[in-house]
């Protein structure tokens, strides 16, 4: 082969496999995974304890370095554990050899990503109960608010205001326990597993473990080094609180809509249209809404790579890096935005009382009534004020005013005086079942998250 032709291979390898210029992120999380294998191996007596010394410094001046935003690793490097090795060849000479010592890239990449994904939830739940406490803000404040409760879009019964972010707060909830899950799964520490099959030095892997924080080695080294099902965890939890973020935000797209105008946006949130000058559309909720797409391909994507590989590592696993970071990314903004919008979003209560009162909103009620206060069996209470809202219509009469003579006529049994005009307000108030929607139901549900949120 000519030079010129394996210089074009080297070209073509390097681009396709240079992960340097976007792995950095994981730079931090090498030198303390490196700084307790380099502490283990001088405990171990297997380097020399002037090498050790040598190369904890150096890793310390490096962090240092990073954290000032010095750009020292080199990002032409085939990853970023290769340019660490790289630096810190420069700065110590031979010593740096050492390092490599009892591990291999298989099992530091994969220790490193681990904890660099323990961060990323700690950041995401907390995003995530702040989320949550916004939505809980806003149920103690509407605990009576009413508003239309809609089932396929239609008014279906009156409910209230704060019922509905509480609905919210617990999903948001759930979605912070699920994210938690992902550390629980992923708590035992590949390194010693080193390239697939162990090692032969008297290494010490529970206290590699212990001082980086994990419960435990995992336990096969062959296992360790292939495994992804924590990176999918990570993803499959961060779908799921982009779902909800995106059903979340497509309610206010809907609640901000003119015609319905249930909530209003502060004008920092909306923008206005280049052609129309009245329009206010609702772009951050969409932006999140539209932003779920890549969080749900980057699940899609690494199951994928995963899916065709026998055990072991294989080069495709680099590919596990960019949909992670931009997933964590992603999320990050998303509940930001998310968080600013349950916060400052204003419910119309006006609006949303006349919403909630059209006619015959109340007349589930009205067959509850029947049943519960004159013994009527419910399928026939439902069956006879079917037959009054057909009366009503003709009749041009609400329902509740149906004189008792005309009453009579659908049936005997509703021929009484005291015929109840069932308003909204009465509504949400009986429905105080257990989860219910009733404001006194409300206000102790959201204390009872309260004090949830605050054991988290
Ligand atoms: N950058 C690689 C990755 O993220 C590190 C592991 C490399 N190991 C190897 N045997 N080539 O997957």
């Amino acid at each position: 082969m000519s030079t010129e032709e394996r210089a074009m291979a080297a070209r073509s390898m390097a681009a396709i496999g240079c992960s340097g210029h976007y792995d950095g992120k994981l730079a931090l999380y090498d030198i303390t995974v490196s700084q307790a294998h380099v502490a283990m191996l001088l405990r171990q007596e297997i380097v020399p304890a002037d090498a050790a010394a040598e190369l904890h410094r150096a890793l310390d001046g490096l962090r240092e370095q990073i954290r000032s935003g010095a750009d020292v690793l080199d990002p032409e490097a085939e990853d970023v554990h290769t340019a660490i090795e790289q630096y810190l060849e420069t700065r110590i000479g031979a010593d740096a050899g050492w390092l490599g010592t009892a591990r291999a890239r298989n099992d530091l990449a994969v220790t490193a990503l681990r904890l660099w994904i323990r961060d990323q939830v700690v950041t995401l739940r907390s995003k995530i109960l702040a989320l949550t406490e916004a939505m809980l803000g806003q149920a103690e404040r509407h605990a009576a608010t009413i508003m239309p409760g809609f089932s396929h879009l239609q008014v279906a019964q009156p409910l209230t205001f704060g019922h509905v972010c509480l609905a919210y707060a617990e999903t948001f909830l759930r979605d912070a326990e699920r994210i938690s899950f992902v550390l629980a799964l992923q708590d035992e520490c590949p390194m010693g597993s080193a390239a697939l099959a162990g090692t032969g030095f008297p290494i010490d892997r529970v206290t590699v473990a212990r001082n980086l924080g994990f419960r435990q080695p995992t336990a096969n080294s062959l296992d360790s080094v292939g495994d992804r099902g924590f990176a999918l965890d990570f993803l499959s939890a961060g779908a799921s609180v982009a779902l909800n973020l995106s059903r979340f935000s497509a309610e206010i797209v809907f609640w901000s809509s003119q015609p319905v105008g249930l909530i209003s946006l502060p004008d920092e949130l909306v923008s206005a249209s280049s052609a129309m000058p009245h329009k206010r559309n609702p772009d951050a909720a969409e932006l999140i809404r539209g932003k779920t797409g890549r969080v749900l391909g980057n699940l899609h994507a690494l199951q994928t790579v995963v899916k065709g590989l026998p055990l072991s590592y294989f080069r495709d696993l680099q590919e596990d890096k960019e949909p992670l970071f931009d997933t964590a990314e992603t999320l990050a903004l998303s509940l930001d935005a998310a968080v600013t919008i349950a916060t400052l979003m204003q419910p119309n209560a006006d609006v949303m009382r006349s919403a909630a009162d059209i006619e015959f909103v109340t007349s589930g009620d009205l067959a509850d009534w029947l049943a519960r206060e004159r013994g009527v069996p419910f399928r026939e209470a439902h069956h006879l004020v079917t037959e009054l809202v057909r009366l009503s219509e003709k009749e041009k009469c609400p329902i509740g005013r149906l004189p008792l003579e005309l009453r009579r006529g659908v049936d005997p049994r509703l021929a009484f005086a005291e015929w109840p005009d069932i308003t909204v307000e009465a509504s949400v108030e009986s429905r105080d079942s257990q989860g219910g929607t009733a404001p006194k139901r409300v206000a102790e549900a959201a204390a009872q998250l309260r004090s949830r949120l605050a054991e988290f």
